[in-house]
């Protein structure tokens, strides 16, 4: 790669890099970790009038932190937030963990981090030249937390514990025990939880949903957004719960960095978290997962002794452990190449000999891809 300007220093946020590269050219794209989303009339159901009251909308600025409907939905979901005082709507979960980590970040600043997860936060900090220390879930425990790993990670110089939970890649979500961990371990050195937690209501085994980090600490800065869940990622809407204080803080950083998301996603996004529609949106995204998953495991199980795994109990992806002599990154660029499907690469998330496998599409999709790449596969076995 040749570049321009200069990138020395530079990392790039790898998993997005080469979702770029891959996602528009390939015949099934299985990186998507939320479900097949929902088109513009499907969410409105046809609904004329809520058709027209859109259409007639004026393309101003809505209001730069949300508009007070959709804060009012979202801080239903927290329990003592306030919609006023505690929410910032940012566009996307990503603009939610960028200004979060230059507002809190100051020089000589520490982040721990768990492992495998969802690489933004990491390469942030690290792009802004703090040490990022990682501490791991363990495949060989199913996923659980090793917390022992995690206390000796954090120090005093600790200032961020970034925690992706329901996680991403492996699904798994924290026990009490595992939260009530972190917390101890943050609150030991003063630190603050980064608590990403988009994949909150895509719950596969469970009814509840996934509790928040929000409410349970003095400094937690929680975040959600509209892809996962809702099957909404086009919407570019996310958000941030915390103190009153915090939020203006952080709101003083989007204003620099986006101003706002758009008057109608705004707008959607608000009908979408109305206690009418939200159930169904839910719904819809566990029918994916509980439906899509076990297309997924079977197709599996029937490769004898080629995967081994720990089944997600959230999100429409799995990470999975493969028997094969090949680094992940050239497995998923084999795969593109030859079976034009994508999956994502274990590299991209901290751990190699692993795929991060999407199955919240529909069954034909799903029997089609996996056919791709069982071909794949066998070539490369000989
Ligand atoms: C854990 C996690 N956080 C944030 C994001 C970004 O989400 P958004 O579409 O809301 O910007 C993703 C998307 O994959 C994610 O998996």
């Amino acid at each position: 790669m040749t570049h321009t300007h200069n990138q020395m220093n530079f990392k790039p946020f790898e998993l997005e890099y080469i979702q770029s590269k891959w996602e528009q050219i390939v015949d099934f794209n299985l990186t998507e970790s939320g479900v097949h989303p929902i088109s513009t009339l499907d969410l409105v159901q046809g609904d004329e009038s809520k058709i027209t009251e859109l259409l007639g909308t004026e393309l101003n600025y809505p209001h730069v932190n949300g508009n007070p409907e959709l804060r009012q939905n979202i801080a239903n979901l927290y329990d003592g937030a306030v919609w006023d005082k505690n929410v910032l709507v940012t566009v996307g979960a990503a603009e939610a963990n960028d200004i979060i980590m230059k507002t809190l970040l100051e020089p000589g600043d520490e982040v721990a981090t768990l492992t495998p997860t969802y690489k933004q936060v990491w390469g942030i900090a690290e792009n802004m030249g703090h040490t990022v220390r990682p501490f791991h879930l363990r495949p060989e425990t199913g996923w659980a937390l090793d917390i022992d790993d995690m206390n000796a990670q954090v120090n005093e110089k600790t200032k961020i514990i970034a925690i992706v939970n329901p996680n991403n890649p492996t699904g798994h979500i924290f026990t009490e025990a595992e939260m009530d961990a972190v917390i101890k371990a943050a609150d030991r050195v003063g630190a603050w939880i980064l608590a990403d937690e988009v994949y909150r209501g895509a719950e596969r085994l469970r009814e509840d949903e996934t509790p928040s980090f929000y409410g349970r600490y003095e400094r937690v800065l929680a975040l959600g957004s509209m892809s996962k869940a809702y099957g909404l990622p086009g919407l570019r809407v996310g958000w941030i719960i915390g103190s009153a204080d915090t939020i203006e803080d952080v709101w003083r950083r989007h204003e620099y960095s986006t101003i706002t998301a758009t008057m109608l996603s705004n707008h959607l996004a608000a009908y979408a978290l109305s206690e009418e529609v939200r159930p169904r949106l839910i719904q819809r995204t566990r029918d994916y997962i509980r439906k899509g998953y076990p297309i997924l495991q079977e197709w599996m199980e029937d490769q004898e002794g080629l995967f081994s795994y720990t089944p997600p109990e959230a999100s429409a992806v799995t990470f999975v452990k493969y028997h094969l002599d090949i680094n992940s990154t050239e497995l998923m660029e084999t795969l593109c190449r030859e079976a034009s499907v994508f999956v994502g690469a274990g590299d991209s998330f901290g751990m190699d000999y692993h795929l991060r496998i999407a199955f919240g599409q529909e069954k034909e999709v799903l029997d089609e891809a996996f056919g791709r790449i069982r071909n794949t596969i066998q070539r490369l076995q000989g």
